[in-house]
């Protein structure tokens, strides 16, 4: 099946290249080829630059290589891009879908959350002011939340 899923968080270098990282590595074992992943940030601030050390550590202490991805802001033309759009909180959720043009951009638009708890509006915390142990426990949300998103859509 063709996707492309994009995974947005407020600086995209610390939960959204987890998301796609760890959706990524689930999609190549099963050979999924044809789904495209990407993520972006809602701020522009850290453009360019790698994932969060704290965050690669964690990734690779899990069997995960995210040190080629690079941040990026999230633009309107990836409403055209995209199939789907994961927001990690719901304050991405709301900056994303104020840049919405219509409604079918706005129904791309979901917390990641959800995908494991439905309807719940739950929110990954944002690691990057803490200490280690919140990466891991981003980690092990967006390890859990993808197993289902992987049920849901690709199943
Ligand atoms: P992220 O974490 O949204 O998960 O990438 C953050 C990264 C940078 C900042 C805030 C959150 N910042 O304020 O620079």
């Amino acid at each position: 099946m063709n996707m492309k899923i994009l995974m947005v968080c407020l600086g995209n270098i610390c939960r959204s290249p987890i998301a796609e990282g760890i959706l990524r590595h689930k999609l190549r074992a099963m050979n999924l080829k044809n789904v495209v992943t990407d993520s972006a940030g809602t701020i522009a601030m850290h453009t360019g630059e790698a994932p969060d050390l704290r965050m690669q550590k964690t990734a690779l202490k899990n069997g995960i290589d995210i040190s080629d991805l690079r941040a990026r802001q999230f633009v309107v033309k990836d409403f055209d891009e995209f199939d789907l759009i994961f927001a990690m909180d719901r304050s991405n959720l709301k900056n994303i879908l104020t840049l919405a043009r219509n409604e079918n951009d706005k129904k791309k638009v979901k917390l990641i959350l959800n995908e494991s708890f439905p309807e719940e509006d739950r929110e990954v915390p944002d690691p990057y002011f803490g200490g280690e142990e919140g990466f891991q426990h981003v980690f092990e949300l967006l390890d859990e939340t993808t197993d289902q998103l992987i049920k849901n859509y690709f199943a």
